[in-house]
């Protein structure tokens, strides 16, 4: 039923954890299955230096989350923001259809932290605006 890579991913999944003081974080549920992700990010020069996850779920859901870790880590933010959930599907070789939506909770729990990221940025920008 599932791929070689995805049992891989499964079974070894990477940048697994925390990140302390990260610069983003993206938080994501879904309701259906009540499997967790969370994303943490590290930023430098609009970078994604550093990724982590931790993920409350299936093996699709794991495999997933490590796969997306492994495309975002050194991207963009632009870039990073541009992945989507059949290009994680893809790098995994396929997921059953049932699963599909698992690589969904992944990519979306990479922008939600991309954007927790760029919320934080404005506040910190307005703020040293708004001190001088
Ligand atoms: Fe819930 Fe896979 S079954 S994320």
């Amino acid at each position: 039923m599932y791929s070689r890579k995805v049992i891989e991913h499964f079974q070894h999944p990477r940048n697994v954890g925390e990140i302390k003081d990260p610069d983003g974080v993206g938080r994501v549920g879904n309701p259906v299955c009540g499997d967790i992700m969370e994303i943490y990010i590290k930023v430098k020069a609009n970078r994604i230096e550093d990724i982590r996850f931790k993920t409350f779920g299936c093996a699709a859901a794991i495999a997933t989350s490590s796969m997306v870790t492994e495309l975002a880590k050194g991207k963009t933010l632009d870039e990073a923001l541009k992945l989507t959930r059949n290009d994680v599907a893809e790098e995994l070789e396929g997921l059953p259809p049932i699963k599909m939506h698992c690589s969904n909770l992944a990519a979306e729990g990479l922008h939600k932290a991309i954007e927790d990221y760029l919320k934080k940025f404005k506040r910190e920008k307005g703020r040293v605006a708004t001190s001088r």
